[in-house]
């Protein structure tokens, strides 16, 4: 019988690489319909289309280099390194409970889970429509053939999370708060760190420029003015989980990670 493998799918959508590659085509093909027909505005239109076309070709290029860059099952294995290099900074007691927010296809819930045997992981996201190969069924069809039992998951949002203060002896997150959008990112890492326990740790990893997060040193100055026992912001783009080209090519450019004990 063959052995049941993870399938973690890949943080750049298969959609998001052939959807850009379309749509590159069909605008080739719009600049060269219309240079050749008799439209008298075809002068402006066309390279309007033909511009289009090269920068959807461009993001399609990207898009296909980073998916290739991400796979669990490439060279590289960027997201391996990443997953296994969070949960390194998680140590959970027996008995403890860690969350890991916006968990995808549950590959950092299931490597804390398999870390930290004794304790108990649970896994939230929204599984909205962005990323389709992500679900709940992924999640638990991927603990299973890790042969972790000691992981949960459940429907939740980073922006209201259904807990009680203090619920959780770590929380963990990776490239979670940068996708949403319209909201004021530093109260929904408030909403993460509300449901850490007093001394659990906290480790987590996304996209913090400072035109999404703000001055996230700032941030970090507040909390452990509050009484956070030790906070860190390491740019992880410095030979630690890429190097600086790498991080720029993939456009992970300002990938930090904050981490510490509450
Ligand atoms: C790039 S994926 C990362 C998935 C996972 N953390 C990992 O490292 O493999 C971003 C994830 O954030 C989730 N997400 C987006 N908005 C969310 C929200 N408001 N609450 C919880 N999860 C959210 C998406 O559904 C998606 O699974």
């Amino acid at each position: 019988m063959s052995k049941v493998t993870a399938n973690y799918g890949n943080w750049m959508p298969e959609e998001m690489v052939y959807g850009a590659a379309a749509g590159s085509a069909v605008l080739a093909a719009a600049a060269l319909g219309v240079s050749l027909s008799g439209n008298r505005y075809r002068r402006i239109f066309a390279p309007i289309a033909a511009g289009s076309a090269a920068a959807c070709g461009a993001y399609a290029l990207y898009s296909a280099i980073a998916r290739a860059a991400f796979s669990y099952d490439g060279k590289r294995k960027l997201s391996r390194d990443i997953i296994d290099g969070i949960a390194g900074y998680v140590t959970l007691p027996d008995g403890g409970r860690g969350l890991d927010v916006g968990c995808g296809s549950g590959a950092l819930t299931i490597a804390c889970a398999k870390k930290n045997p004794r304790a108990q992981m649970l896994g939230i996201d929204t599984w909205g429509p962005e990323y389709q190969a992500f679900s709940r069924i992924v999640c638990e069809k991927n603990a299973a053939a890790e042969g972790v039992t000691n992981a949960r998951f459940e429907k939740g949002n980073a922006c209201h999370l259904d807990y009680p203060d203090e619920s959780f002896d770590c929380v963990v997150s990776n490239y979670v708060y940068h996708n949403i959008v319209g909201k004021d990112r530093r109260k929904i890492l408030r909403e993460s760190l509300r449901v850490l326990k007093k001394g659990g740790t906290f480790a987590i990893h996304d996209l913090m420029s400072k035109g999404r997060f703000g001055d996230m040193h700032a941030f970090a100055d507040s909390l452990q003015a509050e009484g956070y026992q030790e906070v860190h912001l390491t740019d992880t783009t410095k030979q630690f989980f890429h190097s600086p080209a790498e991080a720029r090519l993939l456009m992970l450019g300002s990938s930090t990670l904050l981490w510490g004990t509450k």
